[in-house]
């Protein structure tokens, strides 16, 4: 019983919400473990992983409560709405104001590869397809679970069926695979949004010379 355990120990208790409307109650003493991102903080528990989008102490209280529920509901909905299309991602639990219940991937954050990178694009195109722009498709947002990719926090998405969105992910997804851009590309495989991709990697170059 570390550090770790007094850590979760403190987070449940600051939740209690959660926690009192919660079938499932948190075991302490099993698997804890956090990680923590700027927007939310991340409990692992047995399967599940508990998702909780953090305060903004800078934003005035009720407005930021309201950001966050509907961020929240938001992330929610197009993790969901991916599940029920077929598509890699965590199974939704349960949402809460700020909370997400999600199916724990078991899994590691890829590596920069050419083979990964072929298969960050084609996730990136199903993803796509139905219009979900996820706006944060970089390795660490892509887990590893036996050789199967899974597409994790859609704390950023979006939909949207503009060709600019689809390429601006695009681009955001394509950067964070270099050198193996190209790869990401290929696998994408669409001409029209790769045409787009071209133009705003120009526009970008122009930007900062
Ligand atoms: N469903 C999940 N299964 C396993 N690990 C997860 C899951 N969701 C998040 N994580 C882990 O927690 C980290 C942060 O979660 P993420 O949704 O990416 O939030 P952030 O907005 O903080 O980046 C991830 O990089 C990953 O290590
Ligand atoms: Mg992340």
């Amino acid at each position: 019983m570390g550090l770790g355990f007094i850590g979760i120990y403190k987070w449940s208790a600051a939740f209690g919400e959660f926690m009192n409307t919660s079938s499932k109650k948190i075991d302490h003493k099993k698997d804890e473990q956090r990680a923590k991102g700027a927007e939310a903080i991340v409990v692992f528990e047995g399967d599940v992983v508990i998702k909780q989008r953090l305060e903004k102490p800078y934003r005035e209280k009720s407005f930021d409560d309201a950001i966050r529920k509907k961020r929240t509901k938001k992330e929610a909905k197009l993790m969901q709405k991916a599940y029920d299309k077929g598509l890699p991602v965590p199974k939704v639990e349960r949402v809460e104001a700020y909370i997400i219940v999600m199916e724990r991937i078991k899994g590691k954050p890829i590596t920069v590869s050419e083979e990964s990178a072929k298969k960050a694009g084609a996730l990136l195109k199903a993803l796509h397809n139905i219009d979900i722009i996820h706006n944060d498709l970089t390795p660490a947002n892509i887990l590893d679970r036996k050789g199967k990719f899974y597409i994790i926090d859609f704390g950023l998405s979006f939909s949207s069926k503009r060709i600019e969105d689809k390429a601006s992910d695009l681009f955001t997804t394509a950067t964070s695979f270099k050198p193996f851009s190209e790869a990401v590309l290929e696998s994408y495989g669409d001409v029209e949004i790769i045409k787009r991709y071209k133009e705003i990697k120009k526009r970008m170059r122009y930007v900062k010379d």
